[in-house]
């Protein structure tokens, strides 16, 4: 087998293989040849320039008789392990993949274009993919051992960093390697089918009319790269104030005041969370609050911001189902430390929360809106949910895809007369209910 088999192959790409031993070896050869301190002056891309050519010189002077691609694939895996992330290196640079799981040294999975899929790669060890972890969290000054074994962090490019290790993992040390989420406009969002222009067109509406609006969605349907697209849409002399547990959303407007939350320090100390920056956003003079993700007490807060004189609010939420959204809510605000009846709490979200829009993603990987919903209920009545649009699947196809078109439906008189103040156009394919019984509405406790 030729050494550039050997370097690409999965059986031998371990430490019982010979190419482990000579990336090995190399790589120490490398690391005796370069000053380190000096290295770490330089930019990423230097530095990689830099240690290639020291490389390329010790290959040379030993003299192994190796192809031109042989060399450089040996070169390629000397210096990534070097440079600290080792098998890991090309995949963060590979724009396609999304996502990167390790669960555990001899199973890597990347997420690209929403399927996950093996790749044939391991780690030589658990012991070589703890110090690649161990590397990755000191980088933002975290640690992980025994008795801090999860750690969620960011890496200074922005990718989200989970890590979980024995002995609450089974299978060895966990990363998940979560990338820097692109942004998309809402005419990529068309183009993806994730929603058309006629909701493209409503929901400009809504956002510019300043409605309360909840971005709902399980983990990694698209709700923060929703928000985004939405908070763009918000008019730019606007004051605008985001709130984040990691900065993720990208505003264009020039008036943005962006806040990241933080968690405690090694000793336990300094945290701020997302309820406390909600609270002091309040004293911000903002015209508009974006919370990246509620997910406990700040649920209160921001309720309470929302209905008295904060509109145009948005924010996302962990649901699966709008009125899921909703009772969501409810339990985070009860989870705060301001003891709120149940009933007041109900009351509180039928005054705050205004429109729902539901995230879904589907077996074939694409991210759709199921459904744009508007709250049509008032003070202690039960939620009531007025759907407007909504995506109807049709089972799946061979080959594993899902189609299915959007529909449309009236909007409350209420909605309409909103729209209609803010001067914002009512868009042909909804149109106005004249009557209750058009609404195609549910209830929800
Ligand atoms: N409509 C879409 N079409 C295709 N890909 C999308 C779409 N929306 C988001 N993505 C991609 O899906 C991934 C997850 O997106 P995003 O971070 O917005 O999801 P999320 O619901 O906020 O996740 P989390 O629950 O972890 O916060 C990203 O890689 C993003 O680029
Ligand atoms: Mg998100």
């Amino acid at each position: 087998m030729s050494l550039r088999a050997r370097i690409n192959s999965p059986e031998e790409h371990g430490s019982r293989g010979e190419d482990g031993h000579l990336v090995s070896s190399y790589r120490a050869k490398l690391l005796e040849e370069i000053d380190l301190a000096e290295m770490s002056a330089l930019a990423a891309a230097e530095r990689r320039a830099r240690l290639e050519r020291v490389l390329g010189h010790i290959i040379s002077r030993e003299g192994p008789v190796l192809s031109t691609v042989e060399r450089s694939q040996l070169i390629r895996r000397v210096v990534d392990e070097a440079l600290g992330l080792g098998i890991l290196e090309p995949l963060l640079e590979d724009a396609s993949i999304t996502e990167i799981m390790v669960n555990g040294p001899d199973a890597i999975f990347v997420e690209r274009g929403g399927r996950v899929e093996q790749l044939p790669l391991r780690f030589v060890s658990a012991d070589q993919l703890m110090q690649t972890i161990e590397r990755i969290v000191s980088t933002v000054n975290r640690r992980v051992d025994e008795s801090n074994p999860m750690v969620d962090a960011r890496l200074p490019s922005g990718e989200r960093v989970n890590v979980i290790i024995p002995p609450l993992s089974l299978t060895g040390p966990i990363l998940t390697i979560r990338r820097f989420p692109r942004s998309f406009t809402l005419q990529e969002l068309i183009g993806f089918g994730s929603l058309d222009e006629h909701m493209v067109f409503l929901l400009a509406g809504l956002v510019q009319a300043k409605f309360n609006i909840i971005v709902s969605g399980a983990t990694g349907t698209g709700k923060t790269t929703l928000l985004n697209a939405l908070s763009g849409l918000i008019p730019a002399h606007e004051r605008i104030i985001t709130i984040e547990d990691s900065a993720e959303l990208q505003l264009q407007q020039s008036h943005v005041v962006r806040l990241e939350s933080r968690p405690s320090n090694v000793e336990g100390k300094g945290q701020v969370t997302i309820r406390d920056l909600v609270r002091n956003s309040l004293r911000m003079r903002p015209d508009r609050i974006v919370v990246g993700e509620v997910r406990g007490g700040e649920s209160l807060d921001m309720l309470q911001a929302m209905s008295t004189g904060h509109d145009g609010s948005l924010a996302t939420v962990h649901a699966n189902s709008a009125e899921d959204a909703l009772t969501r809510l409810q339990t985070l605000a009860s989870m705060s430390d301001v003891e709120v009846p149940f009933v007041a709490l109900h009351d509180q979200i039928n005054s705050a929360v205004e429109v729902i829009v539901q995230l879904t993603r589907f077996a074939d990987g694409a991210r759709r809106i199921t459904e744009i919903a508007v709250l049509d209920s008032h003070g202690s009545e039960p939620y009531r949910l007025a759907t407007v649009a909504r995506f109807d699947a049709q089972p799946m196809t061979h080959d594993g895809r899902v189609y299915g078109s959007f529909q449309y439906f009236p909007l409350p008189r209420r909605t309409a007369d909103r729209l209609y103040m803010a001067s914002q156009p009512i868009p042909q394919a909804f149109g106005v209910a004249q009557h209750l019984d058009q609404l195609t509405t549910r209830e929800a406790r």
